[in-house]
């Protein structure tokens, strides 16, 4: 199985607007003694709504996630989960509270180190894949070069097919999303999220367009690549057969997180 990571760590583009220096990589423990990879404390999001009412959408979250953890978070549709994924990856922000990235407070970053940030550090897999259209599969994979070091840039096809070759897609690299089943698209949108090494994956419902046993497949391989890059995987799911395969698992209720008694040990063999 051919190795997707290019060897050395190289400069990162995000140092340039980084108030101190990257840290390092701790092998993918988990990262005793280091500060969290993310770390929320009392994280709340409140929107005003037409109606001048306001709408708590997450109350007082608390939620540590390491380097090499595997996280699911479970709830009913509208709890609050893509709200808390969005802030997770810096995509949104805290209405109070405060949320740090390998130590640093978030909230301290301008707009431009958040998308530096948020481009070598997190990948992002979603339901509907999210492929660009009219787009090869390779083409798709290197996009998140475009903007990487200079190193990933000039070296954008070779990583690129690289990593389409790990998720075993070698062969459909010039076919475009719309000849591709949903698992392909999944695992093409797989690669695309992991092809700058990200510390941190965030798949929002990653097997909700699947059926199961492809569902299955995509999670597996999910799984098996984040720990291959030592990579922090957070899943966000309605599939309790998905969650179970995470390490730790949550449940989001109205905007309250709370770590999820009711999983059964046994189900963890699920998909195993
Ligand atoms: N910007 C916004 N303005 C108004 N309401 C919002 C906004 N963002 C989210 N909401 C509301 O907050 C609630 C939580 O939304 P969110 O998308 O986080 O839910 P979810 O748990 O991801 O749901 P699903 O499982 O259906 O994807 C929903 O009721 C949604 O309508
Ligand atoms: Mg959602």
């Amino acid at each position: 199985m051919s190795s997707i990571f290019h060897d050395e760590p190289e400069e990162s583009a995000v140092d340039q607007d980084m108030p101190e220096a990257w840290p390092q990589d701790d092998g993918g423990t988990a990262g005793q003694g280091n500060p969290p990879l993310v770390d929320l404390r009392d994280v709340t999001r409140t929107v005003l709504l037409p109606d001048d009412e306001q709408l708590h959408i997450l109350r007082g979250i608390d939620l540590q996630i390491r380097v090499g953890d595997h996280t699911a978070i479970v709830g009913r549709s509208g709890c609050g989960k893509s709200t808390l994924l969005n802030i997770l990856g810096l995509l949104d922000s805290p209405t109070t509270g405060t949320m740090a990235f390998e130590g640093r407070p978030v909230a301290k970053l301008g707009n431009n180190a958040r998308a530096k940030m948020r481009g070598a550090s997190i990948g992002f897999v979603f339901q509907q894949f999210n492929l660009l259209p009219g787009r090869s599969a390779l083409e798709n994979v290197m996009t998140p070069l475009m903007y990487g070091t200079a190193k990933e840039f000039w070296q954008r096809n070779k990583i690129a097919m690289d990593m389409l070759d790990r998720v075993g897609l070698a062969a459909r690299a010039a076919t475009q999303p719309h000849m591709l089943s949903g698992g392909e698209q999944q695992r093409v949108a797989i690669a695309r999220a992991l092809v700058r090494r990200p510390r941190l994956i965030l798949a929002d419902e990653p097997t909700g367009a699947l059926d199961v046993e492809t569902g299955q497949a995509v999670m597996d391989l999910l799984d098996t690549i984040a720990t291959e890059s030592g990579a922090a995987l957070v899943t966000i799911t309605h599939d309790l057969n998905v969650a179970a395969r995470a390490r730790t698992r949550y449940r989001l209720d109205t905007g309250v997180l709370s770590m999820d008694a009711s999983a059964e040990p046994d189900l963890v063999a699920v998909g195993a």
